[in-house]
């Protein structure tokens, strides 16, 4: 009995192969993430995210230009503010870093798109997410600050706001705030699922944002918890958000697959900082290829159904897609 069947048919060329599959990365899919600090002339390695740095405005520029250049059509700003306090007061000034990185870039690479995170935790001197009393992390309070955040960020000239703090009820009060200061037409991104990770180990180095006490347990979700993932995008769509994201994503791809299948807004994933540090750190061992890993890893999380990919990776793949 010799098989009748034989899928290897299709695989015997690259000509074939490449006709018959069924998942393509290309550079519109990326969305890379930068981080902003304040001063001139500062280009500060992050050691755990090679190829990353903490950048005064002036140099952030230059990387736009660069990153536009490639072909990458957006990125996402973090700042590490000058200075923090318990009510992250920069968060939301029109002299921030953040904002004064928009305009710069709006000014200097007017066609990149320019998308802000939207969170407190860089800018409390505690580091949480949100208003912290008596120890816990209030969410109605939080509520304002971070529609008053993303308002400020709008009027700077950012073209996407990206909510990352997981407080309840985040989306309708940023949209409200949003639609009532003029701002109808600027996305959401909501950051949907995202869940209490390991592997944001490195960003936390990155962004100086760990918490001085306790963690972001009764805020981020649980990573055993697939359910509960879709109850949280699906009152995320309610509020309003225009594009829901799955955070980490390697370790969730089932997450990213369930979100893809219940749910007709574009998905976006975000390969974390350790998801990134972990292929670096194999491939300086010489174990893994680092080119190959990476492709596979961006390959995947588009087969689970991403249709944007937040990831560090962006200017390599970009790069290696360009050859
Ligand atoms: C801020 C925020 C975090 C990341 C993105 N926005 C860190 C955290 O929640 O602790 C992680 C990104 C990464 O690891 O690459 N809340």
């Amino acid at each position: 009995m010799y098989p009748v069947k034989r899928p290897r048919r299709i695989r015997s060329s690259a000509v074939i192969r490449k006709m018959v599959r069924e998942t393509t990365v290309t550079p519109d899919d990326f969305i890379y993430p930068l981080f902003v600090t304040c001063g001139r002339g500062i280009k500060k390695p992050i050691s755990s995210m090679p190829g990353c740095f903490q950048e005064s405005v002036d140099e952030l520029e230059k990387t736009a230009k660069e990153v536009y250049s490639l072909g990458i059509p957006a990125v996402i700003l973090f700042g590490i503010p000058d200075h923090k306090d318990d009510a992250a007061s920069e968060a939301y000034s029109d002299k921030g870093i953040i904002q004064e990185a928009v305009r710069a870039l709006k000014d200097s690479v007017p066609e990149l798109y320019i998308i802000t995170d939207v969170c407190l935790c860089e800018y409390m001197s505690h580091g949480h997410c949100g208003i912290v009393k008596d120890g816990n992390i209030l969410n109605d309070p939080t509520l304002e600050l971070l529609s008053k955040e993303a308002v400020s960020h709008a009027k700077a000239g950012a073209d996407m706001v990206a909510p990352s703090d997981m407080m309840d009820g985040r989306v309708s009060a940023i949209r409200k705030a949003l639609d009532s200061n003029g701002f109808q037409e600027i996305p959401i991104m909501s950051y949907a699922a995202k869940f209490s990770s390991a592997f944001y180990g490195p960003f936390r180095e990155a962004a100086e944002s760990t918490p001085q006490f306790g963690d972001r347990k009764t805020y981020q979700m649980d990573p055993a918890n697939r359910r509960e993932a879709l109850k949280e995008v699906s009152l995320d769509v309610e509020e309003g958000a225009d594009i829901v994201m799955v955070k980490p994503a390697l370790s969730y791809l089932d997450i990213i697959s369930d979100v893809r299948e219940n749910f007709n807004l574009p998905v976006a994933a975000y390969n974390v900082s350790g998801e990134y540090s972990m292929v670096h750190a194999a491939a300086k061992m010489g174990w893994v290829d680092y080119n190959k890993v990476m492709m596979e890893v961006l390959t995947s999380i588009k087969r689970a159904g991403a249709d944007i990919i937040l990831t560090y990776f962006a200017k390599d793949a970009v790069t290696l897609l360009n050859e």
